[in-house]
């Protein structure tokens, strides 16, 4: 019997844009904070935080396969999903599966840990970057030498799930034979004929969310 098969756009080019954009961004990070470049490193920073404002606003309101209300599913569902990652059989997933949608969630909670505390952190004794987070001030010294210690250790954290999630993405292409990198690179997936595209959110909604974060990044970028 032979399947007919249709490309589907499946990952608008928003969340095309942040996933890139967030690799580099991190990779970039981790650069900036060794190399003690630490205005470099805010900017950075500043820019991830506008990214997962719009992220969070675009997984509410955004494109179908961006929401959060579509991906998340139950644990049990993501454990039976995992029961079949040996299966060999064709990709038929339109956006997350039930698994990757923890792992996405992970991967994000951990982003905005990574900002979050990067707001608050100041140097450590010994270090003479004359660099601190612009609510750094804000907070007593304690606390802020807390946040510094949870900035550092969730950094560690989110090198661990960004293992993770490239090794699923490789346990998908060894063992089930599904390339999902190509889809995060073009947006399209070939799939089985007869489902339905995802309805895509709309660009105005997308600029508005990234200029509410790149508003809240530069308001909190004044606050030092
Ligand atoms: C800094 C490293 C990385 C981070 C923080 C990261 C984070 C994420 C996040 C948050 C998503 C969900 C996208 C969304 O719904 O907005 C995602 C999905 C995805 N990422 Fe990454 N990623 C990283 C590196 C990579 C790399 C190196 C690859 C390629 C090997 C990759 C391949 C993918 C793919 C294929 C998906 C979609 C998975 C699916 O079909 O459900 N990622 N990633």
């Amino acid at each position: 019997m032979t399947e007919a098969w249709q490309r589907v756009k499946v990952w608008d080019g928003w969340v095309r844009l942040f996933h890139w954009s967030i690799v580099l961004l991190v990779v970039g990070q981790y650069a900036t904070a060794e190399l003690a470049l630490m205005e470099w490193h805010f900017r950075l920073g500043y820019l991830a935080l506008a990214l997962l404002v719009f992220r969070l606003g675009w997984g509410l309101l955004g494109s179908d396969t961006a929401r959060f209300a579509r991906f998340v599913q139950s644990p049990l569902a993501a454990l039976a999903h995992l029961k079949h990652l040996r299966r060999r059989e064709p990709d038929t997933e339109v956006g997350h599966n039930a698994a990757g949608g923890w792992m996405v969630l992970a991967l994000l909670a951990l982003l905005l840990a990574q900002v979050g505390t990067g707001l608050f952190a100041n140097e450590e004794p010994g270090e003479s970057y004359g660099a601190h987070g612009p609510l750094a001030m804000r907070v007593t010294d304690g606390l802020s030498g807390l946040l510094t210690e949870l900035h550092e250790l969730g950094f560690n954290l989110l090198v661990g799930a960004i293992c993770l999630h490239v090794a699923a993405v490789v346990a998908y292409a060894v063992l089930k034979r599904q390339d999902l990198v190509r889809p995060m690179l073009t947006g399209f997936k070939r799939l089985p004929a007869g489902m339905v595209a995802p309805r895509l959110g709309h660009p105005l909604l997308a600029v508005a969310l990234l200029a509410l974060g790149l508003g809240l990044a530069w308001w909190l970028s004044t606050q030092g």
